[in-house]
């Protein structure tokens, strides 16, 4: 999730680790193979189209990457797709409004590989009927029929679905070409939703500030921050046997875990989260910032964010650049309120419309791809 450069700017008063990152171990605690497998694409001996699109859908976007997915594919030629209700994030994401979106990405991305394959996917959203407030994810999702259909055009922008990652790494401060944000609106311009970008000075400081203060809510809040702190995955091992959640490995992390400085139990600590806080000014280094809205916001609106959100990471991929969201004034937890209704007006946007996604978008360097449980962990026949 960090990387150890970003991480080494904060972590001064760590010598100790700065010595034993040194000494000829940089090969210590890589990324386990297993846990980023999925990212080179289906087994070539998967012969059922639903499961080799959901080898390409299971690598979407979704919040801490809980991948809160599983489907069912007991019903012939139908993947009926469910909310895993143990992946929710209820202190960040009260409404599961994020969840969604992340749901909405995996769709599209399961809509693009039939396609790729020569079928239709019907997608039948809710098809028991919307969520209740109190029992989100116990119907599902979506009921997706495969349809053979050689007519079915194929997305040009699947090529770009195993070379995607959040990037979280500091962006090259070159300003896009105008073309560049138009395009990655142009990605999503189906669907029902409003896409914007700016990198106007002011208009970035403003939006920067914002985030500022809103990752300090999200930090300084126990209940907000242990719900990233729970699915920190700490060193290789611990990747390799959750291949979820937020990842931390390498010579520097290893060692910090070895020695007792940095686990589950000292990111909680005062000074680790004042740590923790520095690195935004990492994440805001960006050209630019760019957002999806809707004017409804109910579970389609969400599915819908999802679709356009992948979509944008996607052509993004395609012109070069990297995409990270920052979504902490978006949250809807009490003490966030106040901050979220500031962000919309600082994009401009009157009561009724929702931001459902804001991100960075610029020139970075490459990042490793995150962790994806296996197929059969989310399969049920
Ligand atoms: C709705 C939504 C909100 C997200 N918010 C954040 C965020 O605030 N900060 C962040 O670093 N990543 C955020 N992400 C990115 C996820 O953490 C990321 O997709 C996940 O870790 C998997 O990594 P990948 O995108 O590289 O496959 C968000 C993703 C989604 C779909």
């Amino acid at each position: 999730m960090t990387s150890r450069r970003t991480f080494l700017r904060v972590a001064g008063t760590s010598a100790v680790i700065l010595a034993a990152g040194g000494i000829g171990l940089t090969q210590c605690d890589p990324m386990p193979d297993a846990a980023v497998e999925a990212w080179k694409g289906p087994a070539p001996d998967i012969r059922d189209p639903r499961v080799k699109a959901l080898s390409f859908a299971l690598l979407a976007p979704n919040p801490h990457n809980m991948q809160p997915w599983i489907v069912d594919l007991s019903e012939p030629n139908v993947i009926t797709f469910v909310c895993d209700r143990a992946r929710l994030l209820p202190e960040t994401d009260p409404y599961s409004r994020q969840i969604t979106i992340g749901c909405g990405a995996f769709l599209e991305l399961l809509r693009m590989a039939a396609a790729e394959q020569g079928y239709r996917a019907d997608v039948e959203a809710f098809p028991g009927g919307d969520w209740p407030a109190d029992a989100v994810g116990a119907a599902p999702v979506a009921r997706v029929t495969l349809v053979a259909d050689q007519g079915n055009a194929r997305d040009r922008l699947f090529t770009q679905v195993l070379r995607r990652r959040t990037n979280r790494e500091s962006y090259d401060m070159t300003p896009l070409a105008a073309a560049d944000g138009d395009a990655i609106g142009g990605a999503m311009s189906q669907l029902s939703v409003e896409f914007g970008w700016t990198q106007e000075p002011g208009a970035m400081e403003r939006l920067r500030d914002i985030a500022r203060r809103a990752w300090r809510i999200e930090v300084k809040k126990d209940a907000t921050y242990l719900e990233s702190v729970k699915v920190f995955r700490i060193t290789g091992s611990e990747i390799a046997k959750h291949r979820d959640g937020l990842s931390f490995h390498g010579p520097f992390f290893w060692w910090a875990n070895a020695l007792g400085l940095f686990s589950r139990e000292t990111a909680m600590d005062a000074f680790a989260r004042d740590q923790a806080l520095a690195l935004i000014e990492a994440h805001l280094k960006t050209p630019a910032f760019a957002w999806i809205a809707t004017s409804a916001n109910d579970r389609r609106a969400h599915l819908d964010a999802g679709a356009a959100y992948v979509r944008a990471c996607l052509k993004a991929t395609e012109l070069g650049l990297a995409t990270h969201p920052l979504s902490q004034a978006l949250q809807e937890f009490p003490e966030m309120l106040p901050l979220l209704a500031e962000h919309k007006r600082a994009l401009g946007y009157a009561d009724e419309m929702t931001v459902q996604m804001f991100f960075r978008v610029g020139r970075a360097a490459e990042v490793e791809p995150a962790p994806r449980r296996p197929l059969d962990a989310i399969m049920r026949a």
